[in-house]
């Protein structure tokens, strides 16, 4: 796998596509919800004028500190703040600028977050249960793993990863807790690589820790929220685009923006819409844009990228 040295805080995916298809004025106001290392956000400070305001939010305070050290030199780039995305009404009001041309979500984790072995994402390394992307705040994986109960745990497994050996995993994980509290990612991989036989354990492994992932973080209920508050403050013409990186994010972002491109939202066996909801999105990519091969050659993580992009009616 290619990874990026430390100094590389997170290689961005599908720079030029993203950069083509959100930015419609060169002086125009974008709003990136999800800064990491700055990447697409020094591309976007790049194509922009000095009249342009790019305005930046990041759950992690330690990417929100990089952002600002890594656009500094920039004009356009305003403000970066700490927040989830879900509350971004709250978010923009801490900003000059209420609308925008442009916003910007490429989802789930930075190399930077996957690489530090003690933010507890990885379970290539060993660390604290930890996965929080915001570390000042919430529920752990390991407080997840400690007190769910069984039937929680494997609909949890289920739910967030596909994972089809779900209930025996979780059944393996209450055992063991009844004997040691499960602190660290080594302890979960035993814990799977004890049920999950080759070779299919480095699978199980990577579904097991992105349900627990999706769970401290509550992803789908941030993206949830946050696509419909998007869309109302984008100016007519502005653009949302969305990188997702596995189906459960990308049939979300897909079904979001169908339903907005219908409008109403009436039982099909009605004669007539009485909803009287208008279509309030175009979508720009009937099917979703994937990284070049060149691309996945030079990152191995950008190949499951999914980018989707709507305009504002
Ligand atoms: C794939 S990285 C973004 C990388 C960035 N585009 C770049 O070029 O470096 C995803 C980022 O989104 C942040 N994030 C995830 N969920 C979030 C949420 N609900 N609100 C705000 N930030 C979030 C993570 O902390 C992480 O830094």
């Amino acid at each position: 796998m290619n990874r990026p040295g430390r100094e590389v805080y997170h290689l961005p995916v599908m720079v030029t596509e993203v950069v083509g298809l959100l930015v419609t004025k060169v002086d125009g106001t974008y709003l990136d919800l999800t800064a990491g290392g700055g990447g697409h956000l020094k591309a976007l400070a790049e194509v922009l004028d000095e009249k342009a305001g790019l305005y930046a939010v990041d759950r992690d305070p330690a990417a929100v500190q990089w952002v600002e050290r890594a656009l500094a030199g920039f004009l356009q780039f305003k403000k970066v703040i700490k927040a989830a995305f879900g509350d971004i009404a709250g978010v923009v009001a801490q900003f000059e600028e209420k609308t925008f041309d442009g916003i910007f979500l490429d989802l789930g984790l930075s190399s930077r977050q996957v690489d530090e072995g003690e933010r507890g994402f990885s379970f290539q390394s060993d660390g604290p249960l930890d996965m929080r992307f915001d570390t000042e705040t919430g529920t752990t994986a390991a407080d997840l793993i400690n007190i769910l109960d069984e039937r929680e745990l494997g609909k949890l497994f289920k739910t967030f990863g596909e994972e089809k050996l779900a209930s025996k995993i979780a059944r393996a994980v209450v055992r063991e807790r009844q004997k040691k509290m499960i602190l660290t990612t080594a302890q979960l991989r035993e814990i799977v690589l004890e049920v999950v036989r080759p070779p299919y354990q480095i699978k199980s492994l990577a579904r097991v820790f992105q349900a627990l992932r999706m769970a401290v973080n509550r992803e789908l209920e941030e993206l949830q929220k946050v696509l419909p508050a998007a869309v109302t403050l984008l100016r007519p013409g502005g653009r949302l685009a969305v990188i997702s990186y596995h189906s459960l994010e990308d049939r979300t972002v897909k079904n979001f923006f169908q339903q907005a491109a219908r409008g109403c939202v009436c039982p099909p066996h009605l004669p007539q819409c009485v909803c009287g909801q208008k279509p309030s999105l175009r979508i720009l990519t009937k099917k979703p844009v994937t990284p070049q091969k060149s691309e996945i050659e030079k990152n191995s993580r950008a190949r499951s990228a999914r980018l989707r992009v709507a305009e504002k009616i």
